[in-house]
This record gives C-alpha cells, sequence and structure tokens, in this order.
C-alpha cells in the first residue's frame, strides 16, 4: 500500500476588512498537490478559494476546470474558464507546480534511506529446564517499513518469534525488536535477518550466545561463601576460648 502524499501551499490573498473590533473578513487561496504513486503519474492539482472559512470556487486537475459553488463562486468560475489563457495555466501546474515540486521533495526527504543499527542481545541464557530467549534490535532507521526475521542454521524460523512494530522515535527514525525463543544446541547457528530500502540485499547478523558461566558464578559464589563462614566460626571460636582462657587465668592467678 502507497502512502498518500500532501503538498500543501496556503496564499493569503486579502487579510480582512475590518468592520468595528472584532469583524473581519478573511480570504484566502489553497494550492494542494496529492499523490501517491513514486513515479508521480497520479498527481492532481487541487486550487481552492476560500471565503472566510467557505471554499466557493474550486479547481481540480482531473476535472480539469474551475467550478463554483455560490453565486459569487460560480459568477468567477465562469469568468476564469472563458480565459483560455488562464485556464490552460492553471491546467499546467499539475506540472509545473506539484510534479516539480514534489521531484525535488522526493530527492530531498522521501527518498533518503539511513540504515538501521542492528544488535543482538539475550533476554533470558535459558538452560535444561527453560528455553532461551534472544532479541535483535534495528534503531535509527528510515523509512519506516522494515523486515526483520530469523534463521536456525540458515532455514527460516516464524514460529516462537515475537516482534513489536515499528516504533517512531520522533525524529523521523525508527526502532524494531524481535525475540526469538530456542532451546539451546550445541553447534546450532542462529542469525537475525534485516531487509530495509536502505540495504542492498538482506542483511544477515549471527548470534553469538554468552558462555554458560552463570551457574558456575552462582557455585563460585557459594563456596566463597562457606570458606567466609567456616573462616568466620573459626575466628570466632579462637577468640572465645582465648577470651576464656584468660578470664579464667584472672580468676585463678590473682595478684
Ligand atoms: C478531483 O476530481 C476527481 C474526478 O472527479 C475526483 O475523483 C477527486 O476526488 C477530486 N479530488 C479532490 C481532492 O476533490
Ligand atoms: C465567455 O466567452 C463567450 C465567448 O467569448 C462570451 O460570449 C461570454 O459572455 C463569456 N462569458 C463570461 C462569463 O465572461
Ligand atoms: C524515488 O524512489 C523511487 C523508488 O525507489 C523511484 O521510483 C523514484 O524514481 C525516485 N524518485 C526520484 C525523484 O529520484
Amino acid at each position: 500500500m502507497s502512502l498518500l502524499k500532501l503538498l500543501n501551499f496556503h496564499h493569503i490573498l486579502m487579510l480582512s476588512v475590518f468592520t468595528g473590533a472584532a469583524n473581519g473578513y478573511y480570504c484566502y487561496q489553497s494550492s494542494q498537490c496529492i499523490y501517491s504513486s513514486p513515479d508521480l503519474s497520479d498527481m492532481v492539482y487541487i486550487e481552492g478559494f476560500y471565503f472566510n472559512k467557505y471554499l466557493f470556487v474550486k479547481f481540480n486537475s482531473t476535472v480539469g476546470k474551475f467550478v463554483g459553488f455560490t453565486e459569487f463562486g460560480v459568477r468567477n468560475a465562469e469568468i476564469w474558464n472563458n480565459d483560455t489563457n488562464y485556464l490552460q495555466m492553471t491546467r499546467a501546474q499539475v506540472d509545473i507546480f506539484c510534479r516539480h515540486n514534489a521531484e525535488l521533495m522526493e530527492v530531498a526527504i522521501y527518498n533518503k534511506t539511513v540504515q538501521p543499527k542492528v544488535k543482538l542481545s539475550s533476554v533470558m541464557p535459558g538452560d535444561s529446564k527453560h528455553p532461551a530467549l534472544v532479541m535483535c534490535s534495528a534503531y535509527d532507521f528510515y523509512p519506516q517499513p522494515i523486515k526483520v526475521s530469523w534463521l536456525k542454521d540458515g532455514a527460516v524460523v516464524t514460529s516462537d518469534v515475537t516482534s513489536t512494530e515499528e516504533l517512531p522515535n520522533g525524529d523521523w527514525y525508527y526502532q524494531i525488536h524481535s525475540e526469538l525463543e530456542y532451546t539451546p544446541k550445541s553447534g546450532e547457528k542462529i542469525s537475525c535477518v534485516v531487509e530495509h530500502a536502505s540495504f542492498t540485499k538482506p542483511m544477515i547478523y549471527d548470534w553469538n550466545p554468552p558462555a554458560p558461566e552463570f551457574e558456575w558464578n552462582i557455585q563460585l559464589l557459594f563456596t566463597i561463601e562457606s570458606v567466609a563462614l567456616l573462616l568466620g566460626i573459626i575466628i570466632a571460636a579462637a577468640g572465645f576460648i582465648y577470651y576464656k582462657i584468660k578470664s579464667t587465668e584472672k580468676i585463678l592467678v590473682p595478684h
């Protein structure tokens, strides 16, 4: 699906004829260029004339002439449609104004792409009882459409995948996160694939799970703790014995 694009221009022709403090009249002309196809073939030029908020004459390039909506509007439409030069000039706006400006905008904005920064991280390391959870994040890319998928030994994985939408950062860039739940097997290769307009081909990022040192650390912690506890008991016991001997000496050998 293609996004409908709109270039909107307002020309204020005449600002108010004041009749007292609060009353005024506001007349303006609006020019719009509406299109969705990247080659600009479906471009439509709309010119609207408004008195206060009311549209009284409109030119639509698909229709090819002015159409009036009030008595004043109908009269103006007749006069302008009668003026061959003016009509031709207005009809030409779809090319000289809309397509010209849209081309500049396409090159300057819409056709710009920024490559995502891709990061793989472990959410849950997984063990004999629980599956592992790995996350593939793509940051700061433009434009919005992107595809993030997973490969297990080169084959596409579709189950046990959860993805967010493309989340707008609020600064024209987007981010997306995809999680894969899997049971770690030795020698198995997990990869994240990112497809985006900024890449000429799908980019593959291999997952290197962190070394399983988690349980070993817990064990080590317990060992250190036990040794410390034992040492504490020994020191406390030695102190107590020393104190006992000292106090016994005091009683037995008075000065
Ligand atoms: C312009 O005219 C075409 C043909 O009548 C119509 O389909 C289209 O909706 C019009 N566009 C606007 C913005 O009025
Ligand atoms: C439009 O042009 C025709 C022929 O030139 C003329 O008879 C007619 O009065 C014109 N109408 C308006 C509203 O100017
Ligand atoms: C913008 O990109 C689209 C799609 O890649 C292409 O068809 C179009 O010609 C480009 N437009 C310009 C003005 O470069």
